[in-house]
């Protein structure tokens, strides 16, 4: 079931994709796939590896040609990856700044570290940070632009446990406070819980919406978990059909 969060009249979605086709050679990966994000709306993407989650990100992001279909946004992107992708020359407030097209831009770089709790470190080279910290700064560059809409691609998935909740903690905030609409890839049922208005799962080849609910309603965790096909058994939990 779908349930939108309701824009004001005039107001263009944040993304509307109507119809998206994309293939690699042989390989369908989406053909006429429909998605809308609403301004402001935190939307998780979820489903099994290769589905084309991140193939889904990076044609809204403008990465990869999709084709077929329409792909609509409204206003800036920014985008962040599972690895930060520093330039290892540059510092971190170069870094922050790169993507920056104009000083009204680059006058943004202190403003977005201290966002990102990073204000101290802008002199710093990427080998002189943590991972946790480094995936901030991926942030921050992100964020540098004052985005609409913020593309994130399993941020979290390369730092440990306790990195990871800080990290969510700051991006759930820096959302909250930007009112940027974001699209999560996420692999954890938790992210997607703590970060997201509405949860998605992308099934099947080509891949479809299989799932769609609002967290706090019908996006419970046994629901997202029924519909990535994963069986909860008492501590243990296994994908439905593998033994
Ligand atoms: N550049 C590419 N060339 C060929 N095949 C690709 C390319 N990028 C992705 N694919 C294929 O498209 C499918 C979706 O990939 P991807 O979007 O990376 O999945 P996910 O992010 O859900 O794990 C996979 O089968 C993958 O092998
Ligand atoms: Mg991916």
């Amino acid at each position: 079931m779908s349930v939108r969060r309701r824009t004001s009249g005039t107001e263009s979605p944040a993304a509307r994709i109507r119809g998206l086709r994309k293939a690699f050679g042989e390989r369908l990966v989406f053909d006429g796939l429909d998605l809308d994000v609403a301004r402001g709306e935190r939307v998780a993407v979820l489903g099994a590896s290769g589905c084309g989650k991140s193939t889904l990100l990076r044609c809204i992001a403008g990465l990869e040609r999709s084709d077929a279909g329409t792909i609509a946004t409204a206003g800036e992107i920014g985008v962040m990856f599972q690895e930060p992708r520093l330039f290892p020359w540059l510092d971190v407030a170069c870094n922050v700044g790169f993507p920056a097209r104009d000083d009204a831009e680059r006058a943004r770089v202190p403003s977005v570290l201290a966002l990102v709790g990073l204000a101290h470190a802008a002199r710093r080279l990427p080998k002189e940070l943590s991972g946790g910290m480094a995936q901030r700064a991926a942030l921050a560059r992100a964020l540098v632009r004052d985005p609409h809409l913020l593309l994130l691609d399993e941020p979290f998935a390369a730092l440990d446990a306790l990195r990871r909740i800080e990290l969510r903690a700051a991006v759930h905030e820096i959302l909250t406070l930007t009112r940027a609409s974001a699209i999560l890839v996420t692999h954890d049922v938790d992210d997607a819980l703590a970060i997201a208005d509405r949860v998605i799962v992308l099934a099947g080849s080509p891949a479809e919406v299989a799932f769609t609910g609002n967290v706090g309603e019908t996006a419970t965790r046994s629901a997202i978990l029924d519909a990535l096909g994963v069986i909860e058994n008492g501590g243990h939990a296994r994908v439905r059909g593998r033994t």
